[in-house]
């Protein structure tokens, strides 16, 4: 596992998510506000760019008429057909035993750590033999 640095926190709108493509990967990461989410941006069903969605609380109901929203459980809502996903597991509402999203890992680090490193860079054997210089990979 490899971190990839983004952007800046502002850089993403609360509410909001911002597309990157990283290592092959279509990422939607989202700022919830006091934290960050990240999910495989194509929705299973056909297709759509979960990035453009709408976020929301999840509501549920004791009785009709006595909802109350899930704060902690934040969902992603299609652009195309409506799906919704939890952000935290990826697994979507209306089948979430099947049909889920892949999540990721996405943490906001100080800028100062990141200066810090570590940073490595990749090494590889050169020799020479006669007069032709040779490099290994
Ligand atoms: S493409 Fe996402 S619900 Fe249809």
């Amino acid at each position: 596992m490899t971190d990839h640095i983004i952007c800046r926190v502002d850089e993403i709108t609360e509410g909001k998510a911002k597309r990157v493509e990283i290592a092959g990967r279509v990422v939607a990461i989202f700022n919830l506000g006091d934290r960050f989410a990240a999910i495989t941006n194509t929705c299973p069903h056909e297709g759509a760019e979960l990035c453009h969605g709408r976020i929301a609380a999840l509501v549920n109901a004791d009785a009709p008429g006595a909802y109350r929203t899930e704060d902690e459980q934040i969902m992603v809502r299609c652009p195309w057909h409506g799906w919704e996903f939890d952000l935290a597991s990826g697994r979507s509402y209306c089948d979430p035993s099947r049909m889920r999203v892949k999540i990721f890992d996405v943490k906001v680090t100080p800028g100062e750590r990141l200066a810090e490193g570590p940073y490595s860079a990749e090494i590889f054997e050169v020799r020479t033999e006669d007069d032709y210089v040779v490099l290994t990979i």
